[in-house]
């Protein structure tokens, strides 16, 4: 028996009517991923957790590339393209400061940037495509991706295992708290920074602090050091082109009457643009090295470069806001502005054309709207269903018909 062939136009709101009967049970997947969190690399409970739901799902082929991370492949019964769709599944370490029945039963583990709703609006997508897989076109990659948090993340090594091979397009989401529930953000081009990391520690000479002209001051010089980085994004960057550099870390000292031998910065570099991104670090070298030999200090500076940015292929962004428009009205369509966070989505994006979306999980009236990375953050768990149904939609119009 065979199937009539369906274009996406025609299959979109059959699937989005299974995507909706769903919504209870990823509500469930992903309370149960909140209360079991797991840090970077450690996923190997989540990761079975999802193997576990993927290997009762008819017609997928799953995989593991590493230890914590799944993938899932599974062929349409027609021709067509192959897409890939990433989801991260990791954790962060800080403890959970909610009160709700599914707070984290692991102490000073969090899933406190929406991950598990991630993962779970992934699991979603994978039970309604795999039931109407005599209906699909090409085929589709499934990848629960492990430690997006931690450098170097875990998308290079899944990007390395061949997952990406043969993939013509790749999506992947956000839950986003500053963002209403019901609203999907999408920005065309550049749209999260490269997130680069440094640390520097000056060296002096400790002493006394009653007699500072027989010590060499690392603290003071070092916040002549902090005050002369400001001035490279304010007096060095064009203004039109975004950077960041922040100083987060300050660390020297023991008592009130010691001048310490060294004091310890570190902190990040946030930029899109490929040549401002290996100007800044030249510029801060230079900039540490002076004041430092201009106080007769010494100075070890060092700077990582953490993922690239992501940048959305315009023509994929343009087609998937068209098709948000057309499917779910114009309404829940909002144009954003480039974040200055990272993501690691970036390395499927060296592979194939793709598109980062952020999905709207915020809601002011009932209280929810802790940033990422905070103790309280939690999500409108409606949000899952609304990014379940959009990568429904942009799945199966990406696979083509
Ligand atoms: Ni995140």
């Amino acid at each position: 028996m065979s199937s009539p062939t369906l274009t996406p136009d025609a299959l979109i709101p059959s699937l989005l009517a299974s995507a909706e009967s769903l919504a209870p049970q990823v509500i469930a997947w992903r309370r149960h991923l909140h209360r079991h969190p797991e840090l970077s690399f450690e996923e190997h409970a989540t990761a079975q957790y999802v193997y576990d739901v993927l290997v009762a799902l008819p017609g997928l082929e799953l995989s593991r590339p590493t230890a914590t991370s799944v993938v899932a492949r599974l062929r349409g019964a027609l021709p067509g393209r192959t897409i890939a769709v990433r989801a991260d599944m990791d954790a962060l370490p800080i403890h959970e400061e909610n009160d709700t029945p599914y707070r984290s039963t692991k102490p000073g583990v969090m899933h406190a940037c929406g991950h598990d709703g991630h993962t779970s609006i992934l699991l979603g997508l994978a039970t309604v495509l795999a039931a109407a897989r005599d209906r699909l076109h090409g085929e589709v990659r499934f990848i629960f991706q492990h430690a997006e948090e931690l450098s170097p993340g875990g998308a290079d090594a899944l990007v390395d295992a061949g997952v990406m091979d043969g993939v013509d397009d790749v999506i992947g989401l956000h839950l986003w708290s500053s963002m209403p529930v019901g609203h999907i953000g999408l920005v065309a081009g550049p749209a999260m920074a490269a997130p680069d990391t440094f640390q520097c520690t000056i060296t002096g000479r400790g002493g006394h602090a009653a007699l500072p002209h027989d010590t060499i001051d690392p603290i003071a010089i070092g916040a002549q050091v902090v005050s002369a980085l400001q001035q490279i994004v304010s007096r060095q960057v064009d203004p039109l082109e975004p950077a960041v550099l922040s100083v987060t870390q300050f660390i020297a000292g023991t008592a009130f009457n010691v001048i310490p031998n060294s004091a310890y910065l570190s902190g990040t570099v946030r930029t899109f643009d490929a040549t401002l991104r290996r100007q800044i670090p030249e510029r801060m070298d230079r900039l540490i090295r002076g004041i430092c030999d201009g106080f007769g200090a010494t100075c070890e500076f060092t700077y990582e470069l953490g993922y690239r940015p992501v940048v959305n292929d315009a023509a994929l962004t343009a087609r998937l806001a068209d098709l948000v428009s057309r499917t779910f009205g114009e309404h829940v369509l909002t144009p954003l502005r480039p974040v200055m966070g990272g993501e690691d989505f970036s390395a499927y994006q060296q592979r194939a054309p793709g598109v980062f979306a952020f999905v709207g999980a915020g809601n002011v009236a009932r209280g929810i709207t802790a940033a990422h990375h905070h103790p309280r953050f939690d999500i409108d768990e409606a949000s899952l269903d609304v990014g379940l149904r959009y990568l429904v939609a942009a799945t199966v119009e990406l696979l083509g018909g």
